[in-house]
């Protein structure tokens, strides 16, 4: 091997990984038999309450979306093989960008193969000149962090507020030019649950002449009328510039997209780099999310029950005594501090008997140092049964473990 891979070497023998497979608690790369559904089967054929999944709605085994996407296959064939700049646009590529721009109450959208590819290329395509500025939430996910790196403004322009501390969000945005800045915020946070305040950065953000980009990836499908997302949640729609959305959560399959007015959208079209020098998602993946419009569109009662069930996981989690921080959605952190006493906590939950839970454990740089945590979250077709199992366990862990 090249002595330029010794550090992987490295790695391999004495890295964090190594150590915490040796030890027992390495949390990574379990594998899912089967559907992921509210009870998974999980390493050694065990039944897991599935508390960390995306798919908010339930609708990756909805038996229509499943349809959907296999009649797809049979029309377009299972890819594009392109960029839609070139051979890649097919008439579902269309056909998805009208029906989600329709949703979320847009002029326009343009749909992106991931959703870290939606912000990567819209945020660096729109921080295009010199002096522009970004304002950004510190807790922002990991994909805006890097599109904002890849900006073309200078690299100074930059100011980070303290997480929805909406004090130091109106002194950063006050510092910087007037008409130069772009505000960005996830709508809700991914980590924690809590949602952005929305109606505070938009009236700043008129006043100094900034524009609103939210992150709606953990909003789509959970919050507002119909779960149209944050702008809808706060009545905000006309007055929130670009609204960023993934296909890996409530939509159920992998992709992103950008609704916003018919201008920026041309611009990201023909700027953005991750939309230009990347395939297209593939036709079943637009067909999964068309199914699913279809299904959201006109019925809450989805969402509403995710709704219910964040409420039911949130309360009866802090009724037990567990820290679930500034949670108002379905995404319930149960913060534990300490990288080991995080890891070892997700591990008895995991390796509980006869039936397990499977959470996320959250370390830095996914969290704040000192705040790392466990997630759960929670689908809308988990019925009451599962959920009253998963807070036996959660209470009966927790205090074995001396966590509450
Ligand atoms: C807030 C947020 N934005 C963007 C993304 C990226 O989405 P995708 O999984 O489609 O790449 C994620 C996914 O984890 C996310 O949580």
């Amino acid at each position: 091997m090249s002595k330029f891979f010794k550090k992987c070497n490295r790695y391999y023998r004495f890295g964090e990984p190594t150590i915490a497979k040796a030890q027992g608690y390495y949390p990574y790369f379990h594998p899912i038999s089967g559907e992921q559904n509210p009870v998974v089967i999980m390493d050694e054929k065990k039944e897991t309450i599935m508390c960390g999944s995306n798919n908010y709605l339930g609708m990756t085994s909805h038996p229509k979306v499943k349809k959907a996407a296999k009649e797809a296959i049979d029309e377009y064939g299972v890819g594009s093989t392109g960029s839609r700049l070139l051979n890649g646009t097919m008439e579902i590529h269309i056909e998805l960008e009208e029906r989600l721009a329709k949703f979320v109450g847009t002029e326009d959208c343009v749909v992106y193969s991931t959703g870290m590819q939606a912000n990567l290329g819209t945020l660096s395509a729109l921080l295009s000149e010199k002096d522009e500025w970004v304002v950004s939430d510190q807790c922002n996910h990991a994909s805006i962090i890097d599109g904002i790196r890849l900006g073309k403004n200078d690299s100074e322009n930059k100011k980070i507020y303290k997480h929805n501390d909406m004090e130091d969000f109106e002194k950063c945005i006050k510092e910087v030019p007037k008409g130069k800045a772009l505000i960005v915020s996830d709508g809700v946070f991914s980590m924690e649950g809590a949602i952005a305040k929305l109606d505070t950065i938009v009236d700043l953000a008129e006043e100094r002449e900034a524009g609103v980009y939210v992150d709606d990836a953990h909003a789509v499908g959970v919050i507002g009328p119909y779960g149209k997302g944050t702008a809808a949640h706060f009545d905000l729609l006309d007055r929130v510039d670009v609204t960023m959305g993934t296909f890996s959560k409530t939509f159920a399959t992998v992709g992103g997209y950008i609704a916003a007015n018919k201008k920026i959208c041309n611009w990201l079209r023909h700027k953005a780099r991750s939309f230009i020098f990347s395939a297209s998602p593939p036709p079943a993946t637009c067909a999964t999310v068309i199914a699913i419009l279809d299904l959201i569109e006109n019925d809450e009662s989805y969402k509403n029950r995710l709704t219910e069930i964040g409420d039911k996981m949130r309360n009866g989690l802090s009724d037990m005594g567990y820290d679930t921080g500034p949670s108002e959605t379905p995404i319930v952190p149960l913060i534990i501090g300490g990288v080991k006493k995080t890891l070892s906590f997700f591990m008895d939950l995991y390796k509980h008997k006869p039936v397990g839970i499977f959470t996320n454990p959250v370390m830095a740089p996914a969290t704040q140092e000192g705040r790392e945590l466990v997630r759960t979250s929670y689908m809308a077709t988990m019925t009451d049964d599962v959920l009253d199992q998963a807070l036996e366990i959660f209470e009966k862990v927790g205090r074995k473990t001396k966590i509450i």
